[in-house]
C-alpha cells in the first residue's frame, strides 16, 4: 500500500519540529525550511509542491515576530498573508488537504467572553493583520482546508516565553510580568498531537475526509491565566529541577511594559467547534505545562550524564 504523502512547510519552527515527529506514523513526510522554500518568494512554494505532490499539505511557517512586525511590515505580510493563499492554490489543484494555523491575534482582545470562531477579526498589530490576510486569502480559494487558531504556543525548544523564562530566572532575583493579558498557554507538542488526531481520523480507510468540514477551528490548550500566572506556574515547576531560587514575580500591566506591538487583552479561544467536529479535548495548560517542563529537564539530565 503506498503512504500518503505530507508536506510540512517550516521542519524546525515549535510547531514544525514537533509535527514531523507526530505524522511519521500517517504517511511518509517531507518538512521543508527556510531557505529550501522561501515564502517572499512564491515559485519556490509552487516548485516544492509540484515536486511532492502531497495528499497533505501542512503550513506551519510563519513570520512570528509580533513585534520586529511592526517595522517589517511587507516582509510579514508577504510571508504570512500572500503566501497561504499560493499554498492554498496549489492544494486545490491537487485535490490536497491543506492545514494551515492561525492566531488569537486576529482578534482586539475588547470581548468579554471567550473568541469563537464565528466572531469578526479586528486586529490591533501588523502580524495579526498579516496572519487575517493569511486566513482570509485561503477562504477565498476554497478547497479542503483547515485553519487551526492557536495562542501563546510554546515548547522545549525554539524561541518562546517559558524558554525566556528559564533562563531570566537564572539571572536576576525579580521578575515584572505582565498580568493584564488572559489566555491559554498552548504546547507546541499538543498541537501537532491534535493534528495529527484529526489527520488519522480523516486519512483512515473508512474515513470520509473533510465532507463540508473545511474551515476555522480554534485549537488551544484548556483553561486560561495571565502571562504572569504562566510565569509562575512553570518557575515554580522547575525551580527545584535546575536548582534556582524563583525570582520575586510582580504582576504589572501591560502599560507599564511598552512593546512596539499592541496586544490584545483576551486571547480566550473557545474550542467546542473543534471538540464537536472531530471529538478533539485538548489538555489543560496546566498538565501540557508539566509534560514540557518533564521533556526538557530529561534533556538536561541526559546532557549532564554525558
Ligand atoms: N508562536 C506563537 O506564540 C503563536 C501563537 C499563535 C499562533 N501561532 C502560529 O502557529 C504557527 C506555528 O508557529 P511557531 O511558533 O511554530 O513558529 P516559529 O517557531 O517561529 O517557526 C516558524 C517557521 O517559519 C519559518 N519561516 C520564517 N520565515 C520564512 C520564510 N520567509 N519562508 C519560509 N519559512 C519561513 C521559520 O524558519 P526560520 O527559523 O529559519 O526563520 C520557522 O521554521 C504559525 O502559523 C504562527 O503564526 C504562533
Amino acid at each position: 500500500m503506498q503512504k500518503t504523502r505530507i508536506l510540512v512547510f517550516g521542519r524546525i519552527g515549535q510547531v514544525g519540529w514537533e509535527l514531523r515527529h507526530k505524522l511519521a506514523c500517517l504517511g511518509h513526510v517531507t518538512a521543508l525550511e527556510y531557505p529550501e522554500i522561501d515564502f517572499s518568494m512564491p515559485d519556490t512554494i509552487r516548485a516544492a509542491v509540484r515536486a511532492v505532490q502531497p495528499a497533505v499539505l501542512i503550513n506551519a511557517a510563519a513570520y512570528t515576530a509580533v513585534d520586529k512586525a511592526e517595522s517589517d511590515p511587507e516582509l510579514a505580510m508577504a510571508i504570512n498573508g500572500t503566501a497561504p493563499g499560493v499554498i492554498a492554490e496549489e492544494a486545490k489543484r491537487l485535490g490536497s488537504l491543506l492545514v494551515h494555523y492561525s492566531t488569537d491575534y486576529v482578534f482586539d482582545g475588547t470581548k468579554q467572553q471567550t473568541y469563537v470562531e464565528a466572531d469578526a477579526p479586528n486586529p490591533v498589530n501588523v502580524y495579526g493583520r498579516s496572519k487575517l490576510a493569511g486566513d482570509e486569502a485561503i477562504q477565498a480559494v476554497g478547497g479542503e482546508f483547515l485553519i487551526l487558531r492557536t495562542s501563546w504556543v510554546y515548547g522545549a525548544r525554539g524561541s518562546n516565553f517559558l524558554l525566556t523564562m528559564l533562563r531570566l530566572a537564572r539571572e536576576r532575583t525579580e521578575l515584572s510580568i505582565v498580568d493584564d493579558q488572559i489566555g491559554a498557554p498552548t504546547s507546541s507538542e499538543c498541537i501537532a498531537q491534535a493534528t495529527a488526531d484529526i489527520l488519522a481520523q480523516l486519512l483512515a480507510p473508512a474515513g470520509s475526509g473533510l465532507c463540508g468540514r473545511s474551515g476555522i477551528y480554534n485549537l488551544t490548550n484548556a483553561g486560561e491565566t495571565s502571562w504572569y500566572g504562566f510565569a509562575k506556574a512553570l518557575l515554580t515547576l522547575s525551580a527545584g529541577t535546575y536548582g534556582f531560587k524563583v525570582p520575586d514575580l510582580i504582576p504589572i500591566d501591560t502599560c507599564n511594559y511598552p512593546r512596539p506591538a499592541k496586544r490584545p487583552a483576551n486571547s480566550r479561544l473557545s474550542c467546542q467547534r473543534l471538540a464537536e467536529t472531530f471529538g478533539v479535548i485538548m489538555p489543560a495548560w496546566e498538565d501540557a505545562l508539566a509534560l514540557v517542563l518533564e521533556t526538557l529537564a530529561e534533556g538536561a539530565s541526559r546532557e549532564k550524564s554525558q
